[in-house]
């Protein structure tokens, strides 16, 4: 199978899941999307409202905000891969009201299993994880933002990992605090696609065999 197969096979299979008690109040099944062939993952931390009603991540307004920081690093989210650690969207009802909560440690832990297969279909060379929750399952457990956000690490699911603020964390953030993470969500971009970038010309530079030159291509002989 190629990987737009087995991704149609793994949408299948994922849409249908009851593994927790998500599946109870989802609309949809929120899946990762943009390019398969992508070379940079995102990983966020799980669908809320709007993800939910379009069943695709990111399309909100942390979505806007992640698409601006992408622009200004030139990309968009068709040349990128954006995901989340759960698939369903995690809510509480309180007052008559629904809003969205963090997932809890069961519900990441039984859809761990959905991410790894994305994950190891699109074979991502660098994974930008967004956020705290995102950093856990993906560089290591006990993440600190503050100290580790921005650093380049090696994980189980990509050559390099790098961790940075969720833009619904950043939108949060009253005056000059917004500006300051805004920056360093756009530079934590940047540098997730230099190191894409040279993980890809590192690869393309092994693939050209260059003969030495006694044992070069056979010399024509044209008299
Ligand atoms: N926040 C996330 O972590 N994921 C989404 O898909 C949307 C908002």
């Amino acid at each position: 199978m190629n990987k737009r197969e087995r991704f149609l096979d793994y949408k299948r299979r994922v849409f249908s899941c009851k593994d927790c008690s998500l599946w109870e109040t989802r609309t949809n099944v929120v899946v990762g999307d943009g390019n398969i062939d992508a070379k940079i993952v995102f990983v966020g931390e799980g669908p809320g409202e709007n993800e939910d009603l379009q069943g695709r991540p990111f399309v909100g307004r942390a979505g806007k905000l992640l698409e601006e920081v992408l622009l200004e690093n030139g990309l968009t989210r068709d040349e990128v891969w954006i995901t989340n650690i759960i698939r369903c969207r995690a809510m509480i009802r309180e007052e008559g009201s629904v809003r969205n909560r963090p997932p809890r440690p069961q519900e990441v832990q039984s859809c761990k299993k959905w991410l790894e297969e994305e994950l190891s279909i699109v074979k991502p060379k660098v994974i930008v994880c967004l956020g705290g929750p995102s950093a856990e399952v993906i560089i290591h457990r006990g993440f600190k933002m503050t100290e580790e956000r921005g650093r380049c690490f090696r994980s189980l699911y990509a050559p390099i990992a790098i961790a940075t603020y969720h833009p619904a964390y950043v939108l949060r953030q009253p005056g000059r605090a917004f500006d300051e993470l805004r920056w360093m969500l756009s530079e934590d971009i940047a540098e997730a696609r230099r190191r894409a970038e040279s993980l890809q010309e590192e690869e393309t530079e092994e693939k050209v065999i260059i003969p030495p030159p006694d044992e070069g291509g056979e010399q024509l002989n044209l008299f």
